[in-house]
């Protein structure tokens, strides 16, 4: 008797869980079906259906594509790329010298009650809700497209060059090697006017926020103005650090400065979050000659596809911004690296304040993001994904017109997510929840609002391929067809 969610498949006595399998019973696709157009999302949509039907438990070890290829009578090009496909998803994972498997996530349902109900209450992304089979949460890059072979170039050749006091307790504020790079490729690339040492390495643009939270803290700071809408995780990592996120409106030229009443500000100003403005020159000017402190979240700075970068704040006024950037978006958000600029009358308790947190970032991650700037690799990453991402956006901005042409779409120059509009006086939560339905995560506008406004979804594009995104557009098209008027009572505007 085999255990659920494994089968026997022909010509094999094992079971699927974690060795190798050959045949394809389990697709339940015949070769005789297979369409003269399309193979590879034929195939592919045979191993989603065997995946989340369980004929393929996590672990499982997919089929070798030479052997799969012979079953289905297709070219063994197809089967590669619909394997690549579900890497890309996440469905599965592909190493060297151990073939495709399907993602393990057995361990999770083990996890203890306290623990689930904890990271329930956070609220954390992850894993997306039962039933959700397209994930388009913003925040999150292609994950698939991590530079696996240079990061392992470098580190080992840190490795082989590093001593042993590269690797002991060193600056809390991060090794001089991965500063220097920095602060050559933030002058150059965002126009950053600093130094090396007044680089604090932190662990993402969150630690910057907690730090600097501490920092306003200790100095009887007890509230900030933020976007609304704006980061919900930002406005969060302040507040828990004890300083009020006080909500400021965005419109089309971003945050409204005369509106801001506290000191210091916190703001996104390249590539607004969620809406995707960019700060106008004229509330720069503004918000540059109105004093306090400005923080600038540049969370995705390197993602510009059809206009230049705009610069940096923090290059007008070094004295008056706390910039703060990590490579979240440009290579993974579980990497936790990233780095803050601070002025320099702040820079003596936030080092403090990072020494007593953890005293330094990991010392490895450190030299080889060193070494990939150095190398000119981290750049050739970034050109890679960025025109990867651009058609990504297009493939969705196309399906949404598409399939969904009453909605207003914004914020798609840059970025990993674009902002819909949507005028049918629903409540975009309901919204969200329609669009869950049918199979699709999206996040709600007022789920990143403090105070009401139209509602919004916000569309992460990044992480799933454009057949992918072509297909979120369409079942959002079915999902989100506004219902009867005349039954709701809403005007007919
Ligand atoms: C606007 C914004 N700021 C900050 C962060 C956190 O970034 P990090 O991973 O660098 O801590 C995010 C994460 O999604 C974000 O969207």
């Amino acid at each position: 008797m085999l255990p659920p969610g494994m089968v026997r498949l022909k010509g094999q006595s094992g079971s699927v869980e974690g060795g190798p399998i050959s045949g394809s019973d389990f697709l339940q696709l015949r070769a005789e079906d297979a369409p003269a157009k399309g193979l590879t999302a034929w195939l592919t949509a045979g191993l989603r259906d065997a995946i989340a039907g369980r004929r393929l438990a996590s672990g499982a070890r997919l089929p070798a594509t030479r052997v799969l290829a012979a079953d289905l009578k297709i070219s063994r090009g197809v089967v590669v790329e619909a394997y690549q496909r579900l890497i890309d998803e996440g469905l599965a994972t592909g190493r060297t010298g151990d073939g495709t498997r399907v993602t393990d996530i057995s361990g999770k349902s083990e996890m203890p009650h306290d623990r689930r109900r904890a990271l329930d209450e956070l609220r954390l992304p992850f894993p997306p809700p039962p039933g959700i089979d397209i994930d388009l949460s913003p925040g999150v890059p292609d994950l698939s497209a991590f530079p696996r072979v240079q990061w392992l170039k470098a580190e080992k050749s840190v490795l082989d060059e590093i001593t042993g006091s590269d690797l002991g307790y060193g600056d809390p504020g991060g090794t001089p090697k991965l500063r220097a790079e920095l602060i050559a490729w933030l002058r150059r690339t965002r126009g950053v006017r600093a130094e090396a040492d007044d680089i604090i390495v932190v662990s993402g643009v969150a630690q910057a926020l907690a730090l600097l939270a501490q920092t306003l803290r200790q100095d009887g700071v007890t509230a900030a103005a933020v976007e609304d809408p704006g980061s919900r995780g930002a406005t969060d990592q302040m507040a828990h650090w004890g300083v009020r996120p006080e909500p400021v409106p965005v419109d089309e030229q971003g945050i409204q400065v005369d509106l801001i009443t506290q000191d210091a500000a916190l703001l996104t100003p390249a590539h607004q979050f969620p809406t995707g403005v960019v700060l106008s020159p004229a509330r720069r000017r503004a918000l540059l000659d109105r004093g306090g402190l400005i923080i600038e979240d540049d969370y995705d700075a390197e993602h510009r596809y059809d206009r230049a970068p705009v610069a940096a704040l923090q290059g007008s006024a070094p004295e008056r911004v706390a910039y703060a950037g990590s490579v979240s978006k440009s290579l993974a958000p579980g990497m936790r690296l990233g780095w803050l600029i601070a002025p320099r009358r702040l820079q003596p308790a936030l080092l403090e304040a990072k020494h007593g947190s953890d005293l330094g970032n990991p010392a490895l991650p450190q030299l080889v993001l060193a070494r990939l700037l150095a190398s000119g690799d981290y750049e050739r990453h970034l050109r890679l994904v960025r025109s990867r991402q651009r058609r990504r956006r297009d493939a969705l901005l196309a399906g949404l017109e598409r399939h969904l042409p009453r909605a207003r779409v914004t914020g798609v120059a840059a970025g990993l997510h674009l902002l819909i509009i949507l005028d049918t006086g629903e409540d975009d939560t309901a919204l969200a929840a329609r669009a869950a339905a049918h199979g699709v995560l999206v996040h709600p506008l007022s789920w990143h609002r403090q105070r009401p406004g139209p509602p919004g979804l916000v569309l992460g594009y990044a992480a799933q391929p454009p057949d992918r995104l072509t297909e979120a557009a369409q079942r959002l098209g079915t999902a989100l067809t506004p219902p009867s008027r005349n039954r709701s009572g809403a005007p007919s505007s």
